[in-house]
């Protein structure tokens, strides 16, 4: 009877007799297994579901920079609630995803947000490498990154809350354009307070004293949409909302937008994504 089970198995290609963890841990998602595991979750996860889960690969967990695999590896809780943000309670196929939704995952109902880039799907900034794969009790979208759970913030309240950026949020404060960095979605390239140190005194002063060239400044640092790292490319031209484009230069181990360095990519926030800049950007009309 066993034997014949297997044979029908084999003939109709049913390999999907694979729960969910058993199947992740033939995905490349070793890692991601051992840590289900050491917070008690396999069981769950071996459970009736269904489940959909990103799985990242171990590649994925070895890229963590030290301090911060041992600070999420040290605090189980944590540890579960980063878990906890890679599982929905229900089953979804690639095919229902749209540009900009945002899924509540199990940790918290906190969401991550799915970005569709030409073919490429992106999960909170973190490419889907392997997609649509079925177990017995749910699917598995393969990752490239681990994904962590941020805190429910506007692009303000990162900003504000972060200290670095006092000069840039001032100057949308003072054009009263502040509303912006609430609504979205939007991309924003922010330069911190380092930035508008480096900027020539004279172009300072001919900002702060024209409100039109100031604001046009600030709307050349916001870009329409959700633009994560994975969805840019070399040479790409990005329409801001002053109207004007910015340039992507992307080579290995740098990322340039119009000749400024981003320096931190990829923060998500509820309303977009924020990439880092080490310059003000100035729009021409205004340099
Ligand atoms: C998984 O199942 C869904 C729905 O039946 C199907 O559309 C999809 O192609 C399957 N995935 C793979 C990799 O076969
Ligand atoms: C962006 O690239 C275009 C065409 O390559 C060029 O004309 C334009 O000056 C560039 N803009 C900036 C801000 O670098």
């Amino acid at each position: 009877m066993k034997i014949l089970t297997c044979i029908i198995i084999a003939y109709f290609g049913l390999s999907s007799a694979d729960t969910i963890p058993e199947l992740a841990e033939k995905l490349n998602g070793l890692k991601f297994v051992k840590l289900l595991d050491d917070v008690g979750l396999t069981d769950m996860l071996s459970g009736s579901g269904p489940f959909t889960v990103f799985v990242p690969t171990d590649n994925a967990f070895d890229a963590l920079a030290d301090d911060v695999f041992n600070k999420m590896t040290k605090d189980k809780e944590m540890l579960k609630s980063v878990l906890l943000f890679h599982i929905l309670s229900w089953k979804i196929y690639t095919k229902e995803l749209n540009n900009e939704k945002r899924i509540p995952t199990l940790n918290n109902n906190m969401k991550v947000r799915i970005n569709l880039y030409n073919k490429k799907i992106v999960i909170d900034g973190s490419k889907v490498l392997l997609a649509d794969q079925n177990s017995t009790n749910g699917v598995i979208h393969v990752i490239d990154k681990v994904l962590v759970p941020l805190p429910s913030q506007n692009m303000l309240q990162y900003l504000a809350s972060n200290g670095e950026f006092y000069k840039f949020i001032h100057s949308f404060v003072k054009v009263k354009l502040e509303r912006k960095l609430i609504d979205g979605p939007f991309t924003l390239f922010a330069p911190t307070d380092a930035a508008f140190e480096h900027f020539p005194p004279y172009l300072l002063i001919k900002l702060v004293s024209d409100d039109k060239k100031l604001s046009d400044t600030l709307n050349y640092h916001l870009v329409k949409g959700t633009l994560y790292t994975a969805g840019l490319t070399n040479g790409m031209v990005l329409p801001t909302v002053e109207g004007r484009s910015l340039n992507i230069t992307m080579n290995p181990d740098k990322l340039v937008v119009s000749d400024c360095k981003i320096t931190t990519a990829d923060i998500s926030v509820v309303n977009g994504v924020i990439h880092v800049i080490d310059t003000v950007l100035l729009p021409p009309v205004v340099g």
